[in-house]
């Protein structure tokens, strides 16, 4: 990880432990992600109601996305299959669900309670391929980090 990506994961993980609760740690995560990497288009966190994906906070332009079930888009796929999902190229992606023409690629991080899928983070970028390990990893502590407010507020 590049020293600017771990600054930001402690940035981010000091933000959401310091939240006085789970919605402030969501805007705050979604903020500092946006703010902070120039490549993160768009930034939002879902978090699962039932079998559906809601849409909690989020920066970039509005989504016409605001509930997604289980079996549809690629954060459909990362909380039924519990796994983070990385798309290079979205438009050669069938499960795809577009949210803006300019979005090239894409990241989905679940946040998780052991097993039980409690929400996710789902980042789009306007540069193809723009997200490797070194986001993959920064999110699912980000995630880690959230899953335990989500827990305790
Ligand atoms: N692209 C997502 C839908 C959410 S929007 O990107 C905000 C998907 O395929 O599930």
């Amino acid at each position: 990880m590049t020293e600017r990506v771990v600054a930001v994961g402690q940035d981010v993980v000091a933000a959401v432990a310091g939240a006085g609760d789970a919605g402030t740690a969501m805007s705050e995560t979604v903020r500092l992600l946006k703010e902070r990497l120039p490549h993160y288009t768009w930034v939002g966190i879902y978090l699962l109601d039932r079998d559906e994906l809601v849409l909690g906070p989020y920066l970039g332009k509005p989504s016409p996305h605001t509930r997604i079930p289980l079996d549809r888009g690629i954060c459909g796929a990362a909380a039924s299959q519990r796994q983070s999902i990385i798309v290079d190229d979205v438009n050669s992606d069938a499960r795809y669900l577009a949210c803006s023409i300019e979005t090239k690629s894409e990241i989905v991080v679940p946040i998780m309670r052991g097993d039980t899928v409690l929400g996710e983070i789902d980042i789009d970028s306007d540069q193809p391929a723009a997200f490797g390990d070194e986001d993959r990893v920064l999110l699912e502590r980000v995630a880690e980090a959230l899953a335990a407010k989500l827990d305790t507020t």
